[in-house]
Order: structure tokens, then C-alpha cells, then sequence
């Protein structure tokens, strides 16, 4: 399938994980993030919603995008999908199954790395997990890698040391970074779509401001509408996880209305 222009995110959702994604697969989403890690996400419940969808007729495989991630032991709790003191590359391994297992399904679309071990360059272990990515990468099971929480120097080695690169990137989005403008223009140069979360609830004080509120205001639309259409100009892949059908809709609508580039540099600098 094309990759998606919107990612329904499935985070925060505990029981509620399998009827949300229904919802949102009704609602038109055709690409969905989860990870394995049961401290912020049920995939098993994603897994079940989607396997439902395709038994109900409602879509095929082929027609959704799956995303999946690899959490370090530091950021599980102690659900873990793998055993804690088996070499990371043998924790890839089982997370990655488990996934497929949660997911009912026997490939994914993208397998992403949910953060470097450290937070300055990569470590061993992100050398080694990555690899192990690659070897499923390489056996067919995901079509893409991708890396999370990123910080260019980081994506920088990253590049330096993949024999797969990654093609997308997933970070939290800021406006007072220009929206990430670093990261997003690493990206474009070298073909990684970049995937913002965070979008409205990391930005709250800027879309207050008044030069945005105009924007809003002369386009009749809302706040959310408004950024991810500004998301989607400046060549992001947006996520949203809203648990209101009607934000659902309302988010998908953004086909229908175009951002001036002058309403563009508002947006881009409106944290200053
Ligand atoms: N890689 C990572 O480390 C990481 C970290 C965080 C998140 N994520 C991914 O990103 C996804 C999205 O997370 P997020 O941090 O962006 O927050 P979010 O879960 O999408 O939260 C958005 C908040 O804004 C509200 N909202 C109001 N109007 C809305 C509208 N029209 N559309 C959407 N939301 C609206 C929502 O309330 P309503 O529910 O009432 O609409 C909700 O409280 C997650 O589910 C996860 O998949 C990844």
C-alpha cells in the first residue's frame, strides 16, 4: 500500500484500545501506530480491532498501514515482551514476534526503534538493536524501519552506521523549534518521511496566540484542522489519537482547504 497521510496513534487507550481503532478505522484512518509496550499501549487490542475490520469486510490487509515499536527494558514496565537479560539483539527478536502475534498479522509495515538508549549519539545497544531490525527488515516482515525520540546528531550517526537507513523518523513536534525544523530538514534530504506527535497538546500556549486564532478564524476551521493541515503542507506525516469520533472526522477533513504560504511562516515562526 502508499504510506498514509494521517496515523491514527493508539497510546493512552488501555480497554478502550480495540473499540477506538474500530472507530477510527470507520471513521476512514488507514495508517495506525501502537508499540509493544503495555506500560502505554494495548497492541493486542489494536491487533484485535484490526483483525475484525478485515473479517467484517471492512478492509484488507494490504489497505492499512501497521507500525509497531521496540521499547528498551528502561522504558517497559514489567509487562515485557521479551526476556530483560537476553542480549538486545534477542530481545528485538521476541518483541518483534509478540508483535506479529498482538497484531494477527504474519508482516508489518514499519518497525521503528521508540528511542535511542542514551540521550546523547547512539550506544552499542543501538547498534545491535538496530541490526537485529535489519535482519527482520531483510527476511520480509517489515517493509520499513524507523527511529523515535530523535535528535539530529543521533540521526546523523544512525545514517553513518545503517545498511538499511531509516525511512521515517517519529518525533514529539515543538513550535518553539520551528517544529522540529532541524530534524524535518535532514529528513527531506535524505527521503525520511517525518511523523509528528504531540502536535496540539506540546503546543498549547503557541496556538493561542492571536496570529494563529486569525488564520483559524478567516478559514472557518479549527485549531486541530489548522495544524495538521500546516503538518501536511510542510511534508509531515501527522498522528493523531483522539478518542472523539468527531475529532476523527474533523481530522481526516483536511483535504478540503489550503494554508496560503504566507499563513505557512506564520505557523513555522509563531513561537517566535
Ligand atoms: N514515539 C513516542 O515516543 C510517542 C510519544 C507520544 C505519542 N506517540 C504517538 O502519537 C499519538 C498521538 O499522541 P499525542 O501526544 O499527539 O496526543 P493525543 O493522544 O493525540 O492527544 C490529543 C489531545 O488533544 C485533544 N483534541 C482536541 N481536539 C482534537 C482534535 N480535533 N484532534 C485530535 N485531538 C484533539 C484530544 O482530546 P479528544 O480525545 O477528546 O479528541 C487529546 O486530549 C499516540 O497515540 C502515539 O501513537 C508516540
Amino acid at each position: 500500500m502508499m504510506n498514509p497521510t494521517f496515523l491514527y496513534g493508539t497510546a493512552w487507550k488501555e480497554e478502550e484500545t480495540e473499540r477506538l481503532t474500530r472507530l477510527a478505522i470507520e471513521a476512514g484512518f488507514r495508517g495506525i501506530d501502537t508499540a509493544n509496550q503495555r506500560r502505554h499501549y494495548f497492541e493486542a487490542g489494536v491487533g484485535a480491532a484490526v483483525a475484525k475490520a478485515i473479517a467484517d469486510g471492512l478492509l484488507r490487509r494490504d489497505e492499512i498501514f501497521l507500525q509497531t515499536k521496540f521499547t528498551y527494558a528502561d522504558g517497559q514496565d514489567h509487562r515485557m515482551p521479551y526476556d530483560p537479560n537476553a542480549d538486545v539483539a534477542t530481545q528485538v527478536q521476541q518483541s518483534f514476534a509478540s508483535s506479529l502475534e498482538h497484531l494477527q498479522v504474519a508482516s508489518i509495515d514499519s518497525y521503528v526503534l521508540h528511542g535511542p538508549s542514551q540521550r546523547r549519539g547512539l550506544g552499542a545497544a543501538d547498534g545491535e538493536a538496530w541490526r537485529a531490525m535489519e535482519s527482520i527488515h531483510r527476511s520480509g516482515r517489515t517493509r520499513h524501519l524507523g527511529i523515535s525520540n530523535v535528535a539530529l546528531d543521533q540521526l546523523e550517526e544512525l545514517m553513518r552506521i545503517a545498511a538499511v537507513p531509516p525511512s521515517f523518523v517519529q518525533n514529539r513536534c515543538f513550535a518553539r523549534t520551528r517544529w522540529d525544523r532541524n530534524v524535518r530538514a535532514f529528513c527531506r534530504e535524505h527521503g525520511i518521511v517525518y511523523q509528528g506527535f504531540s502536535l496540539l497538546t506540546a503546543n498549547a500556549r503557541e496556538l493561542n496566540h492571536q496570529d494563529f486564532w486569525q488564520i483559524v478564524e478567516r478559514l472557518d476551521r479549527t485549531p486541530a484542522q489548522v495544524v495538521f493541515r500546516f503538518a501536511l503542507q510542510v511534508g509531515m506525516l501527522p498522528l493523531t489519537g483522539t478518542t472523539d469520533p468527531d475529532h476523527m472526522r474533523e481530522d481526516l477533513d483536511i483535504g478540503s482547504f489550503e494554508l496560503s504560504g504566507e499563513d505557512l511562516g506564520v505557523i513555522e515562526t509563531i513561537a517566535g
